[in-house]
């Protein structure tokens, strides 16, 4: 409506450009002074006339307008009122369109998106399911505004405790065990090797030289890490799979290991290398931070380091807009150090294109979740846990249902991610199986149903098809209305979740729109005799399904066409 009245004002008014227009176009203090305002008085200047004239002289070279109700002088401005049922026929018409809230805002732009990344031969756990879902639904947003995003996977598969793993291996461990028990039996050698290092200082040099000797390259080092990795690997792509989600780039930290030193030779010679007992800093007391450690005393490369490595290769290989770092609030400072450095290089970018994008906790309510193999959480168990309590709730209340497992997976899955994302990343999530599952609350199973409900009266009257000649206007009970109001609302939400990185925005906007498609359901029949309103109310129904189906793919989750 606004680009409209902007055509409209650079037909009419001389001397300014539609960008111009566009600028000085405002939204009016009160709802009784109209939808949108234009201010005369930068007209005046060049004009030499009062700008009250001058907004009756548009006023009147506009004459009647078919989408506005009407247009008021007041002052020196010009008021537009839009005429609502217009409105709502513009909105519904282009929500019809397949693709509704896509834009191409982003096109051209690349954003890298770097989440999940678990640590190599530890267990992928609840907290990295959360990096592994925001980010995810991260990706989807902004791929429907258009933007080329590059799914990064920074795994955690460098750094001293694979040396640690070694020696416990060389000295505890057997290959028939690490086989079978994969990332179990790794975890458990690393727990040994730090009760044994507590008496056995000695074990830490150790490891610390097995380090050093994968830093160099060496083969028989390199070939032990590497078989964890693989190991590690084939466990957290099942759960990928589960979950139905893919990464463009599994580099993770060992891939920059021969990129640190190309940093390193920056910073000294940025001169921005201090010393410090034997380790390399970057001192950031300036910017009241602890120092940024580049390099441990026996020159072992660390986190951080990396972590510049892979803005450099990132920034020089993908050209992003934006780098988004998702992972817990803990790793705040991490980031924030590891950013500054890279501005004080002299990458002025860095400011506005490295964002670390935080959450909350991840805690565990009723002891029902507390995991078989003791007390760590497998995100791998939370989710076929979910999908068995799922088939069971199936068998119960609906044996007949097709395809049992498959919406078994998908509501399960739904529900789990749909609890994740509901609330703001950055709050804590504490998980209960009752609330996750519930099929009225604010979950994902209610907006799957709700979705299936919309399914099967569309089943159930085949011959609609979705068609822009409706007459809107014989909507009018407010219910209805209230519905119409969430279904203009999806583009915007899609906005301004991108613009705050909050999938929780998208999960909100789908139990709104559920709630007041419930609503009108409960309030008006569909399949009335008056042709011209059943299309017109079938045609919302179908509306709804779309928004529900199109937002919840944005959340990562799928729905079912019968549950
Ligand atoms: N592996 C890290 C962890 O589990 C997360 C890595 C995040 N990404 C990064 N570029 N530092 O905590």
């Amino acid at each position: 409506m606004k680009s409209k009245i902007i055509e409209l004002l650079t037909a009419h008014v001389e001397g300014l450009t539609a960008e111009e227009i566009n600028t000085l176009i405002e939204i009016p203090p009160k709802p009784e002074l109209g939808d949108f305002a234009f201010p005369c008085f930068r007209l005046a200047k060049t004009m030499r006339k009062a700008p009250q004239m001058i907004a009756a002289d548009i006023k009147d070279a506009l004459g009647d307008v078919d989408f506005l109700e009407k247009i008021d002088v007041q002052g020196a401005y010009l008021n537009f009122y839009i005429n609502k049922s217009i409105y709502v026929k513009t909105m519904l018409d282009t929500a019809l369109c397949p693709g509704y809230g896509n834009s191409d805002i982003g096109e051209g732009q690349t954003i890298c998106i770097d989440y999940s990344s678990p640590n190599v031969a530890k267990n992928f756990h609840v907290g990295h399911l959360r990096t592994t879902i925001i980010g995810n639904s991260l990706y989807k947003i902004f791929s429907k505004l258009g933007y080329h995003v590059e799914r990064i996977n920074h795994l955690g598969d460098w750094g001293t405790q694979f040396g640690k793993l070694i020696v416990a291996y060389k000295t505890w461990g057997s290959k028939k065990a690490v086989e079978k028990d994969g990332i179990a039996e790794l975890m458990k050698l690393y727990v040994k090797f730090h009760a044994e290092a507590e008496k056995d200082d000695s074990l830490n040099d150790d490891a610390r030289a097995w380090f050093a000797k994968m830093e160099q390259g060496d083969e028989e080092a390199l070939s032990i890490w590497q078989w964890f990795k693989d190991i590690s690997l084939v466990e957290y792509k099942r759960t990928y799979a589960l979950l139905g989600m893919e990464f463009d780039h599994y580099t993770g930290e060992s891939f920059y290991r021969d990129k640190t030193q190309a940093v390193i030779d920056i910073l000294k010679e940025k001169n921005l290398l201090t010393e410090s007992e034997g380790a390399n800093i970057v001192d950031l007391e300036a910017y009241d931070m602890a120092p940024c450690l580049i390099t441990k005393k026996d020159g072992s490369s660390i986190y951080a380091t990396r972590d510049l490595a892979a803005i450099y290769y990132r920034k020089n290989t993908y050209h992003f807009s934006k780098c988004l770092y998702v992972t817990g609030q803990e790793q705040k400072l991490h980031f924030a150090q590891v950013f500054k450095v890279i501005e004080l290089i002299g990458n002025d970018w860095a400011k506005d294109q490295l964002v670390h994008i935080p959450y909350g906790l991840v805690s565990l309510e009723g002891a029902k979740l507390s995991s078989r193999n003791g007390n760590i959480i497998y995100a791998e168990e939370i989710l076929t846990d979910a999908i068995a309590k799922i088939r069971e709730i199936i068998e119960q209340k609906n044996p007949d249902l097709p395809d049992k497992d498959e919406v078994a997976k998908k509501v399960g899955i739904g529900a789990i991610l749909f609890h994740d994302l509901y609330n703001q990343r950055i709050k804590d999530v504490s998980f209960r199986w009752d609330k996750v599952l519930n099929f009225d609350g604010e979950t994902g199973p209610y907006v799957q149903y709700t979705y299936v409900r919309c399914a099967s009266i569309l089943r159930s009257l085949p011959d609609f098809k979705p068609d822009t000649d409706i007459d809107y206007s014989l909507i009018t009970d407010s219910a209805s209305m209230e519905l119409l109001k969430e279904l203009v609302r999806f583009p915007e939400v899609i906005l301004a979740a991108a613009e705050k990185y909050e999938p929780s925005m998208v999960a909100r906007y789908t139990i709104a729109v559920a709630q007041a498609f419930n609503k009108f359901y409960n309030d008006n029949r569909i399949n009335v005799e008056d042709a011209s309103l059943r299309t017109a109310r079938v045609t919302l129904v179908y509306i709804t399904g779309r928004i529900l189906r199109d937002a919840l793919e944005l959340l990562g989750i799928e729905c079912p066409e019968q549950m």
